[in-house]
């Protein structure tokens, strides 16, 4: 065997396959996205097949590349988009209904129900989560009263679910391995963040039966081995494994406590290493777990804040309002304008997250003149994505009660230079880049080699972390507070 490890991001948009080598480099990526369906109004569902295929095909794209042969793999990391839940059969492995998508909301009117039978002080102890749609466990709960013939599979113990984590593993192991890591099952609203296991009274709470539900395990380690993957042998170990935001906090090497990323993905999530205690929030933030390394290991706590529309507003811009070809253009297309013009755009495409918490807004756009350009419309959503962000990272440095270390940035998106200076900007504070920015299979790749002992730990990850651009704030302080208003009266707006 040879010292490359394989690594599947498998996100919301699409998947990323890469090939890391024993030095850490990154030496071959690919990207496959898939459709995204939207039966209803903020409903969000992906089909099951469509990411079995992306990451098969992207293991078969980047084995094309040539870097190195198959039987080269050392090891096999795994990180995901979080909280999507879904369910299959265990017996031939096939998906029971769509995947009910993080992002979607229809399961709002049940949260409400829970929080109005007062439910949440409870939740938010255990989990360390708010009672939203956002989380896998009223997610199940539908997709167990809504999938057609389930009570039958349910009678003869057929029926599996889990995250996108847990259903990759069981793809890749051939069925062999119903398990998901802690930092994944950390965003069901299942897992008490104390014992680190499935809670019986919240199992109960969200109607989820125990059986259907993986086994947690650590986030590296030998979590099972390859069994009948096209184009893989079989008996690779699967020895990384963690959702994205958490991966991209390793591959950021935040390992003391305080250290912070802001990864620019679909969404956008501000996540901060808390260290071995979890520390709860009091301005609407999430308690979770960023990781554990090897069966026994000591759990790593985060605070996190995530604004579920960061690259989807791009996205939109694109697919949506056909405003530009290819999302990069949105950059150039901004950058024709001096400041937003006025324009305001709130990108609650799929209701608020972090801090707000408000499932039912939609998104406006406020502050349209006859002098309003496209340009505007595109500079207004980069302004949009900063700002959403500075209100997350004011939240946190509410909860620490202090300033924050400068924040590190990481993601596609974080490519774009005006995006990061007005981030910078709107934060009053300084942004480090990375060399590298696909922090996230970074990440599980590191989780990975450190699973199979080719790194020995976080100092080797650490060693390896490379410091790349830094973003100064430029905007004064009277200006920023200015933005901040404009932008806070078109949230209310949101909100109301
Ligand atoms: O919590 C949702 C998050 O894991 C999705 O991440 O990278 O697909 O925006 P991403």
């Amino acid at each position: 065997m040879g010292d490359y490890i394989l690594a599947i991001d498998q996100g919301t948009t699409g998947t990323t396959v890469a090939l890391m080598d024993a030095t850490g480099r990154l030496r071959a990526s690919v990207n496959h996205e898939f459709p995204q369906h939207y039966p209803k109004p903020g409903w969000v569902d992906h089909r099951v097949d469509d990411i079995r295929a992306s990451v098969e095909k992207g293991i078969r794209g980047v084995l094309r590349k040539g870097v190195c042969k198959a039987s080269e793999i050392a090891a096999v990391g795994l990180t995901n988009q979080r909280e999507t839940a879904l369910l299959w059969d265990r017996e031939t492995g096939e998906a029971l209904n769509n995947a009910v998508v993080w992002q979607c909301r229809r399961t709002t009117e049940f949260c409400e129900a829970l929080k109005s039978a007062g439910h949440e002080k409870a939740v938010r102890r255990k989990t360390g989560l708010v009672l939203d749609p956002y989380f896998s466990a009223s997610k199940f709960r539908w997709l167990l009263r809504n999938t057609p013939g389930i009570k039958r599979r349910l009678a003869a113990g057929r029926v599996a679910g889990g995250t996108v984590d847990s259903y990759l593993v069981w793809q890749l192991t051939g069925g062999q391995q119903h398990v998901t890591d802690v930092s994944n099952a950390a965003r069901t609203s299942l897992m008490n963040l104390k014992t680190l296991d499935w809670d019986s009274e919240l199992a109960e709470l969200f109607e989820v039966p125990r059986e259907i539900l993986p086994a947690i395990v650590p986030c590296s380690g030998l979590l099972g081995h390859t069994r009948g993957v096209r184009g893989l042998p079989d008996g690779i170990p699967i020895a990384g494994m963690a959702g994205d935001q958490q991966a991209a906090l390793f591959g950021q090497a935040c390992f003391a406590v305080g250290d912070a990323k802001c990864t620019f993905g679909t969404g956008s999530f501000i996540v901060m290493n808390t260290g071995g205690e979890p520390l709860h929030s009091h301005a609407g933030l999430l308690t979770t777990v960023a990781w554990q390394l090897g069966e026994g290991g000591k759990p790593v706590y985060a605070l996190e804040g995530g604004a579920f529309i960061c690259g989807a507003a791009v996205q939109w811009l694109r697919d949506g309002l056909k405003l530009i070809r290819r999302a990069a253009d949105v950059e150039a297309l901004a950058a024709k304008v001096e400041d937003h013009g006025g324009v305001e755009f709130v990108p609650a495409l799929t209701g608020l997250g972090a801090p707000h918490w408000a499932p039912e807004a939609r998104g406006v756009i406020t502050g349209l003149t006859r002098g309003t350009t496209r340009a505007h419309i595109a500079r207004a959503t980069l302004d949009a994505i900063a700002l959403q962000n500075a209100d997350i990272l004011r939240a946190m440095e509410k909860d620490l009660g202090r300033r924050m270390r400068p924040l590190r940035v990481d993601g596609g998106a974080s490519a774009n230079n005006l995006l990061m200076q007005i981030q910078a900007d709107v934060l009053g504070r300084k942004l480090l880049r990375p060399q590298l920015i696909e922090t996230t299979v970074a990440g599980a790749s590191y989780l990975a080699g450190i699973g199979i002992g080719l790194w020995r730990g976080t100092a080797d990850i650490r060693r390896g972390w490379q410091a790349g651009e830094e973003f100064r704030v430029r905007l004064s302080a009277p200006a920023r507070r200015r933005r901040r208003a404009s932008w806070e009266t078109a949230l209310e707006r949101t909100l109301r």
